[in-house]
């Protein structure tokens, strides 16, 4: 029962920050876009319950906020770890082999193309298209930071340090 209360009360405390950002944009359907993204930004990415919430908010079909937060990749409907791995795959980084750099970061942490995030939600790691940084190819990013030329044995001890300071702080 106490369970259920501390869900409940989690459910409801996640929807305030929802609802503040729907009043911010007075449950304006034309703002879904801007809308979502603030969402996703607090939450990093976009539940089944948060779309259902928005869409009844927003008094519009949940079928028409899935089919925006598809159609954009920039919108996640699965949870993300909270260090996010972008790597480059556009023309420039794709020379520069930013496929090593991937492959690299999939075997240090067991993911693959089917499962780019990590059962303990610490990593997430994906592929984006050009990154507007072509000349520091092949290019990165570990949330907002960017790490140009990088080797996969860089990426890897990037991986290796967060660890270690997640483990010195327990
Ligand atoms: S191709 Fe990677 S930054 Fe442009």
């Amino acid at each position: 029962m106490q369970e259920t209360n501390e869900k409940t009360a989690a459910m409801i405390e996640h929807l305030a920050a929802v609802n503040k950002i729907l009043e911010k944009y007075n449950c304006d359907e034309s703002k879904l876009i801007p809308i979502l993204q603030e969402v996703q930004e607090e939450y990093k990415y976009l539940s089944k319950d948060v779309i259902s919430y928005v869409a009844t908010s927003l008094d519009i079909p949940p079928a028409k906020v899935y089919g925006v937060a598809t159609f954009y990749a920039h919108f996640a409907l699965e949870p993300k770890g909270k260090y996010v791995f972008k790597l480059c795959d556009g023309t420039a980084c794709h020379v520069k082999k930013s496929h090593s750099i991937l492959h690299a970061l999939y075997d240090r942490l067991g993911l693959s193309d089917d499962k780019q995030t990590t059962d303990d939600l610490m990593f997430t790691v994906e592929t984006v298209s050009c990154l507007g940084a072509c000349g520091l190819a092949p290019v990165m990013l570990v949330n907002e930071d960017v790490y140009g030329q990088v080797k996969p044995e860089e990426a890897v001890a990037i991986i290796d340090d967060i660890l270690a300071k997640a483990a010195a702080a327990e």
